[in-house]
Formats: C-alpha cells, structure tokens, sequence
C-alpha cells in the first residue's frame, strides 16, 4: 500500500477533529477526499503529511511511517497545503529552487525540475514576480508547483482546484490524469465532477468520521434500490404508458409533467430487480409505432450520494435512505 492511515485520532482540546479513519490506497490510485466544512479532510491530509502528529493511530506514505521516519515519509511526498505558505517577498522560480534544494534534489537537476514544475502548472510567464504580487489562482499555482517538484510517487493536495479559473481547473484536472499510474494522490475538494471525472475512489467524511470509501459507481448502486431508465417517447401519453407498463421486467412508470400538446413526454421506467430493460423499451416503443426521441440510465450524481451519504449521517439514521431522483420527483401521473 502507498498510504495507509490507521486509526488516526486527533483532539483539539475538547474538539475531536477526526475521531478514528482507516484506509489503505494502492500505488496509482487517484482517491478524491469528500465531505462537508469541517468533516476533519485537511486534517487527515495533515497527519498523513506529518504537519502534526496524530492524537493516536498511525501514517504510512510509501513504506515510511510519518512518524518515524519523518523525512523519509516526506521526501516521498508532494503536498499542497490548504493555506499555502505564503513567501510573499520571494519571486517564483527563486521560491520553487528553494523547494527542490529543500527537497534534496541534486543541485544540477535543479533547474530541470523547476522548469518542469513551472510548465506543468503554466507559470513561465510570472517566473520573476513576487509570490504575494500576484493573483489567488496564481499563488494557487506556485502551491502545486512546489507540490510537483521532484516528482514524488505520492501527491496529498488539499483543494488543489480551488480559486483556478475554468481554464486551470481543466489544465490541473488533466495534470493529475496524465500522472500516469506510479502516481498516488489523494486530492479534496468541493468540485464533485471533477472527482467523478479523475478519482477511481472516494472516501467521503463527515464529523470526523469516514461513512464511505468506494467508486462512485458502487456507491450509486448501493444507494439506489432501483435501476430506473428516462425514455422520451413522442405518442398519446395513455397509449405510451400503458405499452411501457406491458414490458416484462418493468415494475412502474411514471411520465414527466409535460406542457398540454407537448410533442414528447419523458417517461422514467423502473426495472424489477436490477435488470436493464432499455432494449425490451426501445423494441416496445418503436413497435407501437411511437417515435423514441432518448433512451438513458437514471444515474445519482456524485452530488446526490454524498447529500444522501451526509443528510442520513446528520439524522443519526442507520436505514438506507431511498433518494428520490429529480426526475421522479416532477411526476405528476402514473398508471
Ligand atoms: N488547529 C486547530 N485548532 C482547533 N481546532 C481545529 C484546528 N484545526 C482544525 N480544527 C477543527 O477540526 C475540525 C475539522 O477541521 P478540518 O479543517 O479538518 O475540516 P475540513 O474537512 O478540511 O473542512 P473544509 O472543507 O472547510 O476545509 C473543525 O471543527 C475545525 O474547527
Ligand atoms: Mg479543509
């Protein structure tokens, strides 16, 4: 395992930021940190990084144990902190060689590697400038670049997308796609499609507690009870229902609240079991002699499962909630 965290605790006085999280990511995992303000993620990443020591419990990055084999642990380490320090007076090429000197990169691959770091995260142009002169995103930059130095096989970034414009945000995105899979990261954030987009996992925490760590994929499977499927079928809206009904595997149908003398109307099937009935639909459908405008899966979004994930964790509720998908909830008639 690259990173490990055992049953990491940490007080603050009488506040317990994260009570007791375990997990294990494998080398080339890119794992997204999810949770509301608070949930106790930078936290995490801070005991993982060695910032501070846990209150109990154990680190390990790359084999080193954070604890005792501090500068092992952090040589292995690229870690972009929430609040990055700031070195305002000190202009970026200068700040980032300064970096890889402290980071014991060979003085002759110095310049190779801060050249890299600059290209990486397109801060050629401001090389000269103060870090405090310039712009949040910017200064946002310069975090990452000093994370990627010396390409640690473990990145820790703490909202590394968070202040970038559009832009960056793609560019930083695809950065961490293109790591390629030696590469371990963890990365928090708010931004959920971009987890959905780069993270084969999320570990999702909440009041200092881990409720979940898995694909978003398996987490929508076990979130939903159902597989339901959004058909637009253009047809008289009794006859479309009752032919979508007659479908062996269909347990319901719902139709969408459309506009009197709509041209289509949006039907969301749901399937017994966890059976995909969107060919019986479409061979249905085009046999009745309907016109099939779009046929697509009902998917949660990573938005949906993690307010499902939390708003249960805030009722102390131990039952699966069932969340309604948006499309169900604008039904207004069914069979
Ligand atoms: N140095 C500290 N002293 C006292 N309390 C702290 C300290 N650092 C964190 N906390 C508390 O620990 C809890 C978890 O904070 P943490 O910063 O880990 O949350 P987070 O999940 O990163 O939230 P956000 O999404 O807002 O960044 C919060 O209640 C916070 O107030
Ligand atoms: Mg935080």
């Amino acid at each position: 395992m690259e990173i490990t965290a055992e049953h990491l605790r940490k007080t603050f006085g009488s506040t317990v930021a994260v009570h007791d999280v375990s997990f294990e990511i494998a080398r080339g995992e890119v794992v997204g940190f999810l949770g509301p303000n608070g949930a106790g993620k930078s936290t995490t990443l801070r005991m993982l990084t060695g910032v501070f020591p846990p209150s109990s419990g154990r680190a390990v990055i790359a084999g080193r144990d954070v604890a005792r084999e501090p500068l092992a642990a952090r040589r292995a380490l690229g870690y972009l902190p929430e609040r990055a320090a700031s070195y305002g007076e000190m202009p970026v090429e200068k700040y980032l060689r300064f970096i890889a000197d402290m980071k014991g990169i060979p003085a002759r691959d110095v310049t190779a590697a801060v050249r890299e770091a600059m290209g990486a995260t397109a801060l050629e142009h401001v090389s000269h400038r103060l870090i405090g002169n310039l712009s949040k995103g910017y200064r946002q930059r310069v975090g990452i670049a000093q994370a990627l130095i010396g390409s640690p096989p473990v990145l820790i970034l703490d909202e590394p997308t968070s202040g970038l414009d559009p832009e960056q945000v793609t560019d930083i995105r695809g950065l961490v796609q293109g790591l390629g899979s030696e590469r371990t990261v963890i990365l928090s954030t708010h931004v959920l499609p971009e987890v959905e987009a780069i993270c084969s996992r999320v570990i999702i925490m909440n009041r200092g507690r881990i409720l979940a760590v898995d694909s978003p994929s398996s987490l929508e499977e076990h979130l939903r009870p159902h597989r339901e499927i959004a058909v637009e079928v253009a047809g008289a809206r009794d006859d479309v229902l009752r032919v979508l009904h007659a479908i062996d595997g269909v347990s319901g149908v719902a139709a969408d609240a459309a506009l009197p003398g709509a041209p289509t109307i949006t039907y969301v099937v749901r399937c017994v079991h966890h059976r995909d009935v969107r060919r019986e639909v479409a061979a249905a459908v085009a046999a009745a002699g309907f016109g099939l405008v779009e046929l697509k899966p009902v998917v949660m979004t990573l938005e949906e499962i993690f307010l499902a994930l939390t708003s249960r964790d805030r009722l102390g509720d131990e039952k699966a909630v069932t969340p309604p998908s948006p499309q169900v909830e604008r039904v207004v008639a069914s069979h």
